[in-house]
């Protein structure tokens, strides 16, 4: 023990080992009434790393060239020893991460975790979110399938829409060539497995110090450090280590479970993680009859969908994602918490909860009009919860927050 204590030591002398410990972890004071929305924060992270180990395995025996990327794939699916596995941790992780950012993402909505003094900890969450989206679209187009070929076309073609002759400039510019090629596989290639990964990585770590600057929020969305006791320590506080490390150890548990038993038992998850045209190699002279991309775009694809100019859905879509950063400054309650709002936004945040979902469903569906008025009336209820927040915030009559938190 002594051996050890002395290597810290020496370390310490040189590098701040225990000062990071004790400032992140073993004196870092947490409000102790977490409860099960807070595993995301730490279930995200583990995706991550999940991601990046995956992926580097994957990298090496992956080939990012139009003539033998899916082959190399199917090469890693049959012959590579334990390469299914790796694919499909891989595959199913990149849903996994979607379904665990969303709910992440909806904790801070109902609990107001963007509000002062946390709106940097949203913003780079926000900035996260969209090198996400990023690292998904590109990373779909590696295995060089139908689906990953026609989304890439589709998607690129988007900024076509742009007026003035810049779309077309811009969209030949994002693929370097006229159609998805060769070429548009080699940087996605090199975008998807360093630029962006560095890029997310680098946020992630400012988000987390944003989180420890300020500290983090709780269920109750009271300041924990306006109680602080002689030893000034929030009397509501709890270290994170070790109460929250093992909690969240639980979290991680049962998540292994629900992950294994899809990679084990339904990795394509009937086509919502792995598309079923995606087995058929990329034909760019065969349309795919319904050319949908992965469930978690599918919100914004409806909307894209839903607006009759092609320019006009791009920008709707571009819209649907930025307001989303104004959030901080478009809630103006009184309180923070689900817990002590009133009646309006709490119907206010069902009826977006509601859109959100639908949208998510009809971007899956053919465009049929029928299908396409639902998606407008969706759509118009995604933008009226923003847009109408600062007057629903203002007007709703919330109950008091309380001094302590509650448990
Ligand atoms: C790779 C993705 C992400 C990782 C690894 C990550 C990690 C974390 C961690 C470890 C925490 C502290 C634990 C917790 O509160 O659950 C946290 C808190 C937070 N995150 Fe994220 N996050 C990610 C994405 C996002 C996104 C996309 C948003 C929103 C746009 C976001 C918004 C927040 C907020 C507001 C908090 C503070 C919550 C509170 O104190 O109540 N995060 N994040």
């Amino acid at each position: 023990m002594s051996a050890m204590k002395n290597f810290v030591g020496w370390i310490d002398e040189r590098f701040p080992l225990t000062k990071m410990w004790e400032e992140h972890l073993s004196k870092y004071y947490a409000p102790k009434n977490f409860n099960f929305w807070y595993f995301f924060g730490s279930l995200a992270l583990m995706v991550l790393v999940i991601q990046i180990v995956t992926g580097i395995f994957l990298t090496m025996n992956y080939k990012p060239d139009a003539t033998l990327a899916f082959g190399s794939v199917e090469y890693i699916m049959r012959d590579v020893n334990w390469g299914w596995l790796i694919r499909y941790m891989h595959s199913t992780g990149a849903s996994a991460f979607f379904i665990v950012v969303y709910l992440h993402m909806f904790r801070g909505l109902i609990y107001g975790s963007y509000r002062k003094p946390r709106e940097l900890i949203w913003i780079f969450g926000m900035f996260i979110y969209v090198a996400l989206m990023a690292e998904a679209f590109m990373g779909y187009l590696l295995p060089w399938g139908q689906m990953s070929y026609w989304g890439a076309q589709v998607i690129i073609s988007l900024f076509g829409a742009i007026p003035f002759g810049i779309g077309d400039v811009l969209s030949e510019w994002i693929r370097g060539d006229f159609v998805v090629s060769d070429a548009t596989l080699n940087r996605f290639f090199a975008f998807h497995v360093i630029a962006v990964p560095i890029i997310l990585l680098a946020l992630v770590v400012l988000h987390i110090i944003a989180l420890h600057e300020v500290g983090s929020n709780n269920p109750d969305g009271v300041e924990i450090k306006k109680n602080k006791g002689p030893d000034g320590i929030p009397l509501d506080g709890i270290p994170f280590h070790p109460y929250y490390t093992v909690k969240d150890i639980v979290g991680v548990v049962v998540f292994l479970i629900f992950f294994s038993a899809v990679i084990f038992f339904i990795p394509e998850m009937g086509g919502w993680f792995l598309e079923p045209d995606n087995f058929l190699p990329a034909n760019p002279l065969k349309t795919p009859e319904h050319i949908v991309p992965l469930w978690y775009f599918t919100p914004f694809y409806a909307i894209l969908r839903a607006v009759p100019s092609k320019f006009g859905g791009v920008v709707a879509m571009g819209a649907a994602i930025f307001v989303l950063f104004l959030l901080p400054w478009l809630d103006r309650a009184r309180v923070k918490s689900i817990r002590y709002r009133g009646a309006i936004y709490k119907a206010a945040l069902a009826i977006f909860v509601v859109s959100f979902i639908a949208l998510g469903w009809l971007g899956t569906q053919p465009a049929t009009p029928t299908l396409t008025n639902f998606a407008r009336l969706f759509s118009i209820l995604y933008f009226a919860f923003f847009l109408l927040m600062p007057v629903i915030t203002r007007i709703d009559r919330t109950k008091p927050e309380p001094e302590r938190v509650t448990h």
